[in-house]
């Protein structure tokens, strides 16, 4: 697997906490299934792990320190929730590297845009280091991410990606530049909440209930067209309603990071990947989730936490 080219990514923010699993998806999943998954993904070559600190209640990174890292990639985060303080980066790095149980990490995000000129020249001395192999930037808007890339520039270290929230029906940053920046300047663009969380999923499979499904409850029903038309286009491929929202993201050239915590999500993820969609195809379910028109958190749902 190429790290500058995944054709997909593991997310793991639900794993870790049984009970934090079962607020927010309806269920959890034991250790055992969670390995396998890794298995899963290690023998379909989908070799990046998405964390963060506070993933699974704080306990994702300790748990996938404990399974092992020798083999795979971790793409870790630094939050900036407070106003800068130097060597709070180090600090923080240190922690996942406790939790990961090795010397680096292969990809490191500053998860808000946050006193980016301060947190990335901390960042880039961490890089020099060789405890960051790659820099990525995340929930950035197209002049944050110019900011951050000049920032980068400057200190010769190239920029690796934007990992911003993106699916069939939100394709804000697309319609807001970021998308076509990304591919223009050769970074990477990685898809966060492909599946809405469980929003774009079959709604004829019955799962527990749950946080994010109370949320949602609602617009499934507004979203019935758009089901449809994801029903009509899988068909053709022979794949699944929420592999439809997948291929659509991997077909726009867009790293779609999934949330899986089951063998059979890690296989159908790699593939959807794989499929590859018509152009006819990726119009008609643009113009479809156009017209269901539903309201989401949106692109900027992070924007709050953005401490000015
Ligand atoms: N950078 C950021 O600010 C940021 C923010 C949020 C998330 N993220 C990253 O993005 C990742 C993905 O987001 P997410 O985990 O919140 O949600 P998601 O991937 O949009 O959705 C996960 C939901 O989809 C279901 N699912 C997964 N594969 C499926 C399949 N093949 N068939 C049917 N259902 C399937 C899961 O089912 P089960 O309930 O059965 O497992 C779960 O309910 C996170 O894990 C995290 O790594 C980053």
């Amino acid at each position: 697997m190429d790290i500058k080219e995944p054709k997909a990514v593991i997310g793991a923010n639900s794993w870790g906490s049984a009970a934090y699993g079962k607020l927010l998806r309806g269920s959890s999943v034991d250790d055992e299934t969670l390995k396998k998954s890794i298995d899963t993904a290690k023998e379909k070559d989908l070799l990046i792990f998405d964390l963060a600190q506070d993933y699974g209640l704080g306990k994702a990174q300790k748990m996938i320190g404990e399974f092992g890292t020798e083999d795979i990639y971790i793409s870790a985060k630094f939050t900036p929730m407070k106003k800068y303080v130097p060597g709070q980066v180090r600090r923080s790095l240190e922690r996942d590297l406790s939790e990961f149980r090795r010397g680096y990490v292969d990809i490191y995000w500053l998860h808000l845009p946050v006193d980016i000129e301060e947190n990335l020249a901390e960042i880039g001395v961490l890089y020099r280091e060789g405890k960051i192999r790659n820099i990525g930037i995340s929930n950035f808007t197209l002049p944050e991410c110019k900011r951050a890339k000049a920032v980068l520039d400057n200190a010769g270290i190239p920029l690796y990606g934007v990992q911003n929230h993106y699916s069939l029906i939100n394709r804000e940053w697309e319609k807001q530049g970021v998308v076509g920046w990304c591919r223009e300047n050769g970074i990477s663009f990685w898809a966060w909440a492909v599946l809405e969380e469980g929003m774009l999923t079959d709604p004829r499979v019955k799962t527990k209930g749950s946080l994010m499904k109370l949320v949602f409850s609602g617009k499934k029903k507004k979203l019935r067209p758009l089901y449809a038309a994801m029903n009509r286009v899988g068909k053709r491929h022979d794949i699944t309603i929420p592999q439809v929202a997948e291929a659509f993201v991997a077909n726009k050239g867009i790293v779609p990071i999934c949330g899986c915590r089951k063998p059979y999500q890690v296989e159908q993820l790699y593939e959807a990947v794989n499929v590859k969609l018509t152009a006819r195809e990726m119009k008609f379910l643009e113009t479809v989730a156009d017209k269901v028109n539903v309201s989401i958190l949106g692109a900027d749902m992070f924007r709050f936490a953005v401490r000015k």
